[in-house]
Formats: structure tokens, sequence, C-alpha cells
């Protein structure tokens, strides 16, 4: 199988998720069924599609003739059968419950054609348990999508305990053929990478409040303007780079404090992960300049320079 064996995708759950998830694939030339438990549900999914896509046109990012194409591309159904039997590569976007995530991947495997790829939106559970109970392991994969998923271009792609490389790539080619970043994932766990570290800062961003440290208002504030700001340019490792923080002396640092083995020996070396010491003057200046692109944009667009 081949990406060009994609013709049709299927999206289930027209939820806050499904729409969206739907229109990337449309918006890239993919005939689009979505289907989800009943009628008024999928008039809603319509509706919040049509509103997306006006949102699109208005912001300048494609005209009104390819929101019409767009919006024409995408199918609707209650019959899961007629889904089934026209997708290449389906979706799986409802609700976050293990038994009827069961449930929907077996009726998948048992209606869809053998070449059928079964991905899953899922945010905390894991392929091995959603998919335990199905033929086709091999064709599991994980496309874990951020909110909104038709703006958000990165998701995270990781395959079931059976699935082959195939599988893996022909997913990651298909995302990408929709102007997707898909992140590769190797291993399974909940949450798999993603969620795991964006949930370890709302978690201790929570607790943090709930001690009464600050409030709502200013936690969300200071990550917002602090590394929220670096962002779009920079995480952890990049950061550790560019702040110079291999720099450090070791006494500083402190890297034989750390317990995981591979994560100690890397940080004995005092090295970058990704900058060339010999460029590093050079990529504090690039990131300097576009800080202050962005600084201007989002906080000094009203001041008289
Ligand atoms: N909301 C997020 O930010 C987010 C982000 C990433 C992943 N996810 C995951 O995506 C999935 C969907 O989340 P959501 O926020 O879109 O939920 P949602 O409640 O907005 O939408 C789920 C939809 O699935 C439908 N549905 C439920 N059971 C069904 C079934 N058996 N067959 C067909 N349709 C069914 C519901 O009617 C609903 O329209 C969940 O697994 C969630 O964990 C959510």
């Amino acid at each position: 199988m081949q990406l060009s064996d994609i013709k049709t995708v299927g999206v289930v759950g027209g939820g806050t998720m499904g729409f969206g998830i739907a229109i990337n694939f449309a918006l890239w030339g993919y005939p689009t069924i979505i289907s989800d438990l009943s009628a008024d549900v999928l008039a809603g999914t319509k509706a919040n599609i049509n509103h997306a896509l006006q949102l699109f046109v208005e912001g300048g990012l494609i005209g009104q003739p390819r929101a019409d194409e767009t919006l024409a591309r995408i199918t609707t159904t209650t019959d899961l059968a007629q889904l089934a039997a026209r997708s290449d590569f389906v979706t799986e976007a409802i609700i976050e419950r293990l038994p009827d995530k069961q449930a929907l991947f077996k009726r998948l495997d048992e209606l869809c054609p053998p070449h059928t790829i079964l991905a899953s939106n899922t945010s905390r559970l894991v392929l091995s348990d959603i998919g335990a109970h199905i033929g086709r392991q091999d064709k599991l994969v994980l496309t874990h999508y951020f909110a909104p998923p038709h703006i958000v271009p990165g998701l995270e792609v990781a395959k079931g305990p059976g699935a082959t490389d195939e599988t893996f790539e022909i997913t990651c080619e298909l995302l990408s053929s929709a102007r997707k970043i898909p992140i590769r994932v190797r291993g399974e766990k909940s949450g798999y990478l993603l969620n795991r570290i964006q949930h370890a800062m709302a978690r201790e961003a929570s607790q943090l409040w709930a001690e009464g440290m600050a409030s709502a208002e200013d936690i969300e504030l200071g990550i917002v303007s602090t590394f929220g700001f670096r962002m779009p340019h920079e995480g952890p490792f990049l950061h550790y780079d560019l702040a110079g923080i291999w720099k450090w002396p070791e006494d500083v640092r402190n890297p034989r404090a750390i317990e995981n083995e591979k994560l100690r020996e890397q940080m004995l070396k005092a090295q970058p992960w990704f900058v060339d010491p010999a460029n590093f003057e050079e990529a504090v200046e690039k990131r300097d300049r576009e800080y202050i692109r962005r600084l201007k944009e989002l906080y000094w667009e009203d001041t008289d320079r």
C-alpha cells in the first residue's frame, strides 16, 4: 500500500476534534466522510465546519472557492457501515471511554476493507487496549491532534503494538500531504509524548494555584509572557543550547545528580543538543531577531517608536 491508495478518508465522531480533523483532509483534496450517532449532531458538525472555513477565508488563509470545494468534499452519515465501506483511512475521534473505543474499532475492523488503516485520536488511552480485539494489528496507529485540529499544525503519530513501518510511514505521509507536522513517537504510554509534556506544566500550574502561590490570571500571564513567548522558536532542548546552559560550570549544572544514566551521560558531555558551538553567537542573534519581531507584533504594536 502507498499514499496514492488513500483516496477517501473517514472520521468517526463529529465533535470538537472530529470536525476539525475532517476539515484538514478535505482542505487538501481528500473526499471525507464523517459519522456520528445522530443526524442532529451531524448538523452541528456541518455548521461548525462551515463556520471554521469562513474564518479561514476571513483570515486570508484560503479563498471562498477553496472553502466551497472543501465543504463539497465532506459528507456525513449516521451509518458506520457506509463510512467503513468507502474509507481507506479512518480516524476515530469519539468519546474518551475505553469500552466505546474498543467496540468501535472492532466494528470498523469487521466493516472496513482489509487495506484500511485505523487511527485513534485518543488523549489518554493506549492503542494496545483500544485495538485489543481487532484482527488488523498491522494497521493500527495513533494520530493525536491538538485543538483546534484544523489550525494547530503538529500532531503525534505512534504505532500500535503490531503496526508495520509501512502503516506508520503512510500515515505520516498522509498527514504531511494535508500540511500537518507529524511528530514520530516511538513508544506507548498513556498520554504518549506531547500530552505528557503539556500536562506536566498544567499539573504544576494548577497545583501552585491551589497552594495560593499566584492567581490563575497571573500564572496564565506568566506562562504566556515568558517561556510561552519563546516557544514558537524554541523548546527545552534549543533553550538549553541558546541560553548557554551547556557552558555553565559542572558544579552549577550538577549533571552527576541526574538519576537516568542516558541523560546523565548526555549532560556530562556539556554540549549543546542542536547548535554548533562554533556558530553559537550567530544562533543567538538569529533568535533575538525573531524575538524582536514577535515583541513588536504582540506587545509593542501600539507604542510610538
Ligand atoms: N478536545 C480536545 O482538546 C482533544 C484533543 C486531543 C484529543 N482528543 C480526543 O479526541 C476524542 C474526541 O474528543 P472531542 O473533544 O472531539 O469529544 P466530543 O465529545 O466533542 O466529540 C465526540 C463525538 O463523538 C460522538 N460519539 C460518541 N460515541 C460515538 C460512537 N460510538 N460512534 C460515533 N460517534 C460517537 C459524540 O456524539 C460526539 O459528537 C477523545 O478521545 C479525546 O480524548 C480531544
